[in-house]
């Protein structure tokens, strides 16, 4: 299913670097979108800059996804549009980086509940209007960090390897069927996601850095070709393969860079998730 003109896409995350990213490339592209942004207010500066057909093919629902009465007003909005809807992409997620033993217990609860719950609320509660469509793909934004567990992301690991088990199940359980689900990893790439501390982390183990927009093609590409998974980078391609198949050689080249990851984590603890106030 390539995005067209007869794309009615729901966005998660619309308001973030990768989620701006990709509601640039989908309006591109002709498509309808439904953008769930926390902070609307955020898409602002891209609203300017559009054109007001453009703009036309936009709703805007402000939603905190991580209660229930967030992802409820997805749902209701989504079921007024005017077509179903035919492509959802998870794009909404918090970050962590900190040691674990620092983590605040009741901050990585709310990022698990955040990055894995509502994502996966928020595809079953709109499955019933997806299968609307003669054919539909559930995206899930993923990350190098679902496929290698990495020191100082415990939490943020747990949620995109969950994430990432979730979605081959339901692609795997819904085989054959109109609807498809398709994971993508990106690695490290250039958004206010990444702290400070993250981002000096990546300078200092020269990590290569994505821009949001190569992410967002990538990420259409993907969608346009219904690929299944998608990792985003080399030398992250081979790497995910090698901890599959010898997690050793990724144990002790990792153990090799943990003096560097301690001084950059310590101290931090996981970045809040404000809760913010909803209409
Ligand atoms: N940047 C990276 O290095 C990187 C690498 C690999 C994977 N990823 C993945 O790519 C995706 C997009 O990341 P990004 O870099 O674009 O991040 P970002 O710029 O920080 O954007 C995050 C988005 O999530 C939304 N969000 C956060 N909490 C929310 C909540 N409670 N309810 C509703 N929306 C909420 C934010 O909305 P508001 O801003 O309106 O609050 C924002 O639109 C994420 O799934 C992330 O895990 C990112």
């Amino acid at each position: 299913m390539s995005v067209d003109s007869g794309t009615c896409a729901i966005l998660t995350g619309a308001s973030g670097g990768i989620g701006q990213a990709l509601l640039r490339e989908l309006l591109a592209k002709g498509a309808n979108v439904l953008a769930v942004a926390r902070s609307p207010e955020k898409l602002d500066a891209l609203f300017a800059e559009i054109s007001t057909a453009k703009r036309k093919r936009i709703q805007v629902v402000r939603a905190d996804l991580a209660l229930p009465e967030g992802r409820r007003a997805v749902v209701s909005a989504a079921s007024w549009l005017n077509t179903a809807p035919n492509l959802l992409i998870h794009g909404a997620a918090s970050s962590s980086f900190g040691l674990f033993a620092e983590n605040a217990a009741e901050e990585v609860g709310r990022l698990l509940a955040l990055n894995v719950t509502s994502p996966l609320q928020l595809t079953h509660d709109l499955l019933p209007l997806l299968r609307e469509s003669p054919t539909a793909q559930v995206v899930a934004i993923g990350s190098t960090f679902g496929s290698i567990g990495y020191p100082g992301f415990a939490a943020y690991c747990a949620s995109k390897f969950a994430l990432r088990g979730a979605f081959e199940a339901l692609a795997r359980e819904h085989h054959g069927e109109s609807i498809a689900f398709l994971y993508m990893s990106p690695r490290a790439t250039r958004t206010d996601f990444n702290s400070p501390e993250v981002d000096a982390l990546n300078e200092t183990l020269g990590n290569r850095v994505d821009s949001a927009e190569y992410v967002a093609a990538e990420i259409i590409k993907a969608i346009d070709h219904n690929q299944r998974r998608l990792q985003i980078g080399w030398p992250e391609k081979l790497l995910v393969r090698l901890n599959s198949l010898l997690p050793g050689l990724l144990d002790r080249g990792i153990a090799s860079q943990l003096p560097k990851i301690q001084d950059h984590a310590r101290g931090v603890r996981v970045r809040p998730l404000k809760p913010q106030a909803v209409d």
